[in-house]
């Protein structure tokens, strides 16, 4: 893996990995003497256990490697020492002597944790987490041992998990059910999403619960078709991104895209990936598609896109490299991934969107999802009520007019206090106050977007909203 960047004459590498071991296993390769550094052990041959130089300070252990032609010295958890003025002198002086013989530093890291001193001296290779294979591997020697024929299903299911996790995952599964259970590892692996502290599961919503919005279930329906294993022929859906007024029920669709696809829902909070340090941002976006690349079938819910990539454009923002990267990255990957992963992704304002994101074929459709139409807030009354255990009469959805999913939600809630009514006397419906962000949004979406209500609906309820507006109305 290392081999042409050796022969290249890199001399520094980081590898980027939370298996240590596994690294150094792996690493080793022909013409090449390797060695292990850790400040525990001192200096010993890779993948050995007897010490050869007992050199525990880090400095001195840069230096060793001085004397040492040909050589790789792997220096584990180095980077825990970065801060250190010695060991940054230590490694500024010794690149070029390393480089005149052969021979190469590498930092095994779990985390990008360079100093400015140091970053142009690095190169940062990941470290691939196992494959099939090896995944197979690692069940064939578990199963010989207790006589328990191996699963290819629980195999897959394992894809993304470190060695280490795979095994324990793997003796958990035959420890509660006796078998290689892909449910069992499919936990393991929930736990992945959880540790890597870049993404949360949410709970996906049920259809059902969703009012309205036929067109938009009727797409997610006839796309989900892609996936079923008899299709393989039909292009996978990449994404679906979803505009509009607050409280229509976008995030809402996205949560029950979850339970049309019968997948798990995870939520990317792009946002919360930012980090003040140098490259670490990036790391972390990096990261979260290759975590999501490794968990396989999932609905992966991007809400509020337009804050978590709002500056990508603008290059006065001082973060603007660090969204613009992570931007670039997320694109790519998108349009790169092979992973049966649908992106569902929400923005209010489409004006601070990056263009790059709407351009044609990015997501396979950007849906404009509208004030409720008449029948679809009979429909919402009906799930309130269900809900809610209230008794709103259906008609008095035609009191209804411009009141959001949301805002219908938060009658039925005070209802329960205030009386209906007088609820309704309360709540002063968004399209009462944005009724101009509204009206652009909607001749914005004319043009641009599929629309998610249903379209004859959308038409007469466009008419009525526009006589409130009196004067413009046409
Ligand atoms: N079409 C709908 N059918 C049923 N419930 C709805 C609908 N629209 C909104 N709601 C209710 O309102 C709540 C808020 O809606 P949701 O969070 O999906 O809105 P949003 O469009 O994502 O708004 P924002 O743009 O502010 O994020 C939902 O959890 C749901 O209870
Ligand atoms: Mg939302």
């Amino acid at each position: 893996m290392i081999q042409d960047f050796l022969k290249a004459g890199y001399p520094a590498l980081c590898i980027l990995t939370q298996e240590p071991s596994r690294a150094e296993e792996f690493l080793p390769c022909e013409g090449v003497q390797f060695y292990a550094w850790d400040c525990i052990r001192g200096i010993r041959p890779a993948k050995r256990p007897q010490t050869v130089e007992e050199i525990r300070d880090p400095v001195e252990a840069i230096n060793w490697l001085n004397s040492h032609q040909d050589s790789v010295l792997i220096a584990h958890n180095l980077h825990l020492f970065t801060d250190i003025p010695e060991v940054i002198q230590a490694i500024q002086n010794g690149v070029t002597k390393w480089k005149s013989i052969g021979s190469c530093l590498v930092m095994i890291s779990p985390v990008i944790q360079m100093r400015p001193e140091l970053e142009k001296i690095f190169t940062v290779i990941d470290l691939e987490l196992p494959d099939e294979e090896s995944l197979f591997h690692i069940q064939m020697e578990l199963a010989k041992t207790v006589k328990v024929e191996p699963n290819p299903e629980s195999v897959r299911a394992a894809r993304g998990l470190t060695e280490f996790e795979a095994e324990t995952a793997f003796a958990l599964s035959l420890v509660k059910t006796g078998r290689f259970s892909s449910k069992v590892i499919g936990e393991a692996k929930a736990q992945m999403i959880r540790k890597s502290g870049l993404m949360e599961f949410w709970q996906p919503a049920d259809i059902a619960d969703v009012g309205g919005l036929d067109t938009l279930k009727t797409f997610i329906q006839n796309r989900s078709k892609a996936f079923l294993p008899q299709n393989g022929h039909l292009p996978k859906p990449k994404g679906i991104l979803l505009v509009g007024i607050p409280g229509t029920g976008k995030s809402l669709s996205c949560k029950a895209t979850a339970s049309i696809l019968g997948w798990p829902l995870i939520r990317l909070d792009i946002g919360g990936l930012k980090n003040s340090l140098v490259g670490e941002s990036e790391r972390r976006m990096r990261q979260a598609t290759s975590v999501i690349d490794a968990f396989g079938e999932s609905v992966v819910w991007i809400d509020e896109t337009e804050k978590a990539f709002a500056g990508s454009k603008s290059s006065g923002e001082t973060d603007a490299g660090t969204t613009a990267s992570m931007f670039g990255h997320f694109l790519c990957w998108m349009q790169e991934t092979t992973t049966r992963a649908l992106i569902m992704a929400t923005a209010n304002d489409i004006s601070k969107l990056p263009p790059e994101f709407m351009r044609a074929g990015r997501f396979d459709a950007l849906f404009f999802v509208d004030l409720p139409s008449l029948a679809e807030r009979k429909e919402i009354i009906g799930i309130m009520n269900r809900k809610y255990g209230t008794e709103i009469p259906l008609e008095y959805a035609e009191k209804l007019q411009g009141f959001t999913g949301a805002e219908i939600e938060q009658l039925a809630k005070d209802s329960l206090f205030d009386g209906l009514d007088a609820a309704m006397e309360a709540i002063v419906p968004l399209s009462r106050t944005m009724r101009e962000e509204i009206q652009n949004l909607r001749d914005w979406a004319r043009t641009r977007a599929r629309f998610a209500n249903s379209p004859d609906e959308e038409i007469t309820e466009q008419r009525k909203i526009r006589s409130i507006g009196g004067a413009e109305a046409s």
